[in-house]
This record gives structure tokens, sequence and C-alpha cells, in this order.
């Protein structure tokens, strides 16, 4: 299989990447990223090691001729990853979130369409289904879109766009809605990562409101193990939930890397909370254990203590990233980073 994986210097497809290659030895994979300040170019130097089996191409998902000359020369399938994926910077300025989660996934859908691509698998979030209340079930993929940030709500458009190429152009299209993953490589201005590198630093962590907000926590390979089920194996048209069954309030996580840390609560601080801050998420992932046979294969006492340990191990990574010094590596290969 030739797969065009976008957004593969990011933290999910660059671990997508990273467990395909290593999983499966007739794939070969491009990947197209924009290199925005989330793409990290550290995070797949072992790709290297499989040759000709990874290419790397830097470009937008919303350039069209740039993306029609890829799609009409490799792939037999796309996943679609690139995306702005951080729910604060879309409060500060939505602009790039419409232009690439919404503008991007459409060319990159239009140009798959043209050329008959057989599969699109458009990698979408819990968060389009907004909020839950304490005792509300899971979401289940029935459940009807109500995002909350201009983030989600990106990522909804581009569901919905999803859904109307394959009913209008019977366009191959499938979408998975996954919960919040955590995991190495992870940009620390995520929970997880922040909180751990912080904590490291003795430095404050910030915790929103009254730290009461529930997240269903998943760790990255199982999500990357699922997308490779939905990838090969979904139903055409359909969209799969993806989750952990594994909801923390975001206080009890960050108890928990504190402790694990050895250090004390006392760096916690109580900052004001995010506008329109979602409640509660919690994913009800039947439908892909019932159908396609996947379950989650990581416990988060486990996965916490691996992704801790990962990041202890790799300072230098979220050191250079948190001083910005890696983005003089993009100064030097490809004048600058793009925003
Ligand atoms: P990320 O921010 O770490 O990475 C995004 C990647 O996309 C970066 O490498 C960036 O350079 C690239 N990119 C951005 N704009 C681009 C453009 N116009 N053209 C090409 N490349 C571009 O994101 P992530 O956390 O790895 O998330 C990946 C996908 O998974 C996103 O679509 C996100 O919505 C979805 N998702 C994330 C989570 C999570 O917990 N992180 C959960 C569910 C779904
Ligand atoms: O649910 C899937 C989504 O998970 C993905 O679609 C998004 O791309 C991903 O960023 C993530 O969104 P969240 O907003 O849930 O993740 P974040 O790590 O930003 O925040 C997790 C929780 O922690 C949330 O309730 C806000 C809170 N938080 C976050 C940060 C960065 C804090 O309390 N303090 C912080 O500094």
């Amino acid at each position: 299989m030739r797969l065009l994986v976008t957004g593969g210097l990011g933290f999910i497809g660059s671990n997508f990447i990273l467990h395909t290659l290593n999983t499966y030895e007739d794939l070969s994979i491009v990947n197209l990223d924009l290199i925005t300040y989330a793409g990290n170019f550290e995070n797949l130097k072992e790709a290297e090691a499989f040759g000709s089996r990874y290419k790397f191409i830097r470009g937008d998902i919303a350039d069209r001729k740039l993306v029609s000359e890829i799609v009409s020369t490799i792939p037999d399938a796309v996943v679609n990853f690139a995306a702005e994926s951080h729910v604060d910077r879309s409060i500060l300025d939505a602009s790039a979130f419409l232009k690439t989660n919404i503008i991007g996934t459409q060319v990159l859908m239009d140009c798959c369409r043209d050329r008959k691509i057989s599969r699109f698998v458009q990698i979408s979030t819990d968060e389009v289904y907004g909020s839950l209340g304490p005792s509300d079930p899971p979401f289940t993929e029935a459940n009807d879109l109500k995002p909350n940030s201009p983030y989600s709500a990106s990522k909804a458009s581009a569901d919905l766009l999803a859904r109307a190429y394959f009913k209008t152009f019977g366009m191959d299209v499938v979408i998975t809605r996954c919960s919040n993953n955590y995991g190495p490589l992870q940009f620390p201005e995520k929970l997880i990562p922040l909180m751990i590198t912080n904590a490291i630093q003795d430095k404050e962590l910030p915790l929103y409101g009254d730290g009461m907000n529930v997240r269903d926590w998943i760790h990255v390979l199982d999500h990357c193990r699922a997308i490779d089920m939905v990838l090969r194996k979904g139903k055409s048209g359909e969209i799969y939930n993806i989750g952990g069954s594994c909801e923390y309030p975001n206080i009890d996580i960050v108890r928990l890397i504190l402790s694990k840390l050895q250090k004390p609560f006392s760096l916690i601080n109580y900052v004001q909370d995010r506008p329109g801050h979602d409640r509660r998420y919690a994913i009800n992932a039947n439908k892909l254990t019932d159908e396609l046979g996947w379950t989650p294969s990581i416990n988060f006492e486990d996965g916490i203590d691996q992704t801790i340990k990962w990041y202890i191990e790799n300072e230098p990574w979220w050191r250079r990233i948190k001083t910005g010094e890696y983005l003089t590596y993009y100064e030097k290969w490809y004048g600058g980073l793009r925003t």
C-alpha cells in the first residue's frame, strides 16, 4: 500500500507513521506537512531508516496545485491528520483553523475525488459532539454535532464536508472521532506534556477553572492501531468513535503527575478558565469494537508511567521546543516557519 499521510510531523501523525512502517513491510508513506509550529522533524528521525519507504514533502493541504500533483502520482489511500489542533490557540485567532481544517480538507478531498483515490480517512475528534453533563452517557456516533470552540467547529465542518463528499460524489470516506490522546512526542502545550515538563522544571502548573473538567484519555498507540484498522477494514461512509474509556478530572491527572515525579502539590496554580470550556468528554467506542474488533491495549496506569519516563529520557526534545530552539532548524533548512 502507498499511503499519503498529511500532518505527519505532529504528535499523532508521527506516531502513526512509525507504527505502520514498523508493522507492514509492504507499506510506503509520503508525509505532506506544512511544518507549522507543531510540526517537528525530530519526531520522524527514525523514519529515515526506512529509506525509500518514507518520503517527506513540505506543503500545505490547502495548496490545490501541489496536492493535485501529489495525489495524481502517489497514493492508494490518504489519512488526513493535518490540522490546527489546539483549542486555546483557536480562541486567540481562528483564521488558521478555518483555512487548514476546513478549506484544506476540502482541497484534499477534491483532489482525491478527482483521482478516484480508493480510501480517505478523516481524522476527527470527540470535541465535535460538544460537552457532556456528569451523568450523561458517553458520546455515540449518533450524537448531534454541537461544537463549542472555534477548533471543534472547524473539525465538525470538515466532518460534514466529508459526509457530503460520500453522499454526493460516492467518495470512499471514513471518519474517526477520538478522545484525548497522550504519549510520546506530544507538543508541550497540551495538558499532560505541559504538566510533566513544568513539574520537571519546578514551574507552576496552570490548572483552568476548578480543575474538575473531565477528559477520556487514550494512549496514542491505541489510537494509531484503531486508525489503521479503520483504514483497512472500515465501512465506507461510516463514522467510528475511538476512546479509552478512561475518564479523569484534570486535577487528578495533575496530582498523579506530581506524585509520580515526587513534586509538591503547591506547584498547582488555579488560573482563569478557558472560555467556553467543555466540561466533560466521554466516548462510547462499542461500534469499533463490535464491527472491527478493536480494543485499547494500554491501560492508563502503565501508559502514564511510560509517558512520564519518555519525557524524562527525552528532555533535550522538549527543552528545544520550550526554548524555541527547534524553530532554528527550519530557518536553516526551509527559510523559516509557516504559521
Ligand atoms: P499536532 O498539532 O501535533 O500536529 C498537526 C500537524 O499538522 C503538524 O505537523 C503541522 O505542521 C501539520 N499541519 C498544520 N497545518 C497544515 C497544513 N495546512 N498543511 C499540512 N500540514 C499542516 O496535532 P495532533 O495532536 O497530532 O492531531 C492530529 C489530528 O488528530 C488532528 O486532526 C486533530 O484534530 C486530531 N485529534 C487529536 C487528538 C489529540 O488528543 N491530540 C484527539 C483526537 C483527534
Ligand atoms: O478530545 C480530543 C481533543 O483533545 C483534540 O481534538 C484536541 O486536538 C486536543 O488538543 C485535545 O483538546 P483539549 O482541549 O481537551 O486538550 P488540552 O490538552 O488543551 O486540555 C485538556 C484539559 O486540560 C482541558 O480541560 C483544559 C485543561 N487545561 C489545559 C491546559 C493546556 C488546563 O487546565 N491547563 C492547561 O494549561
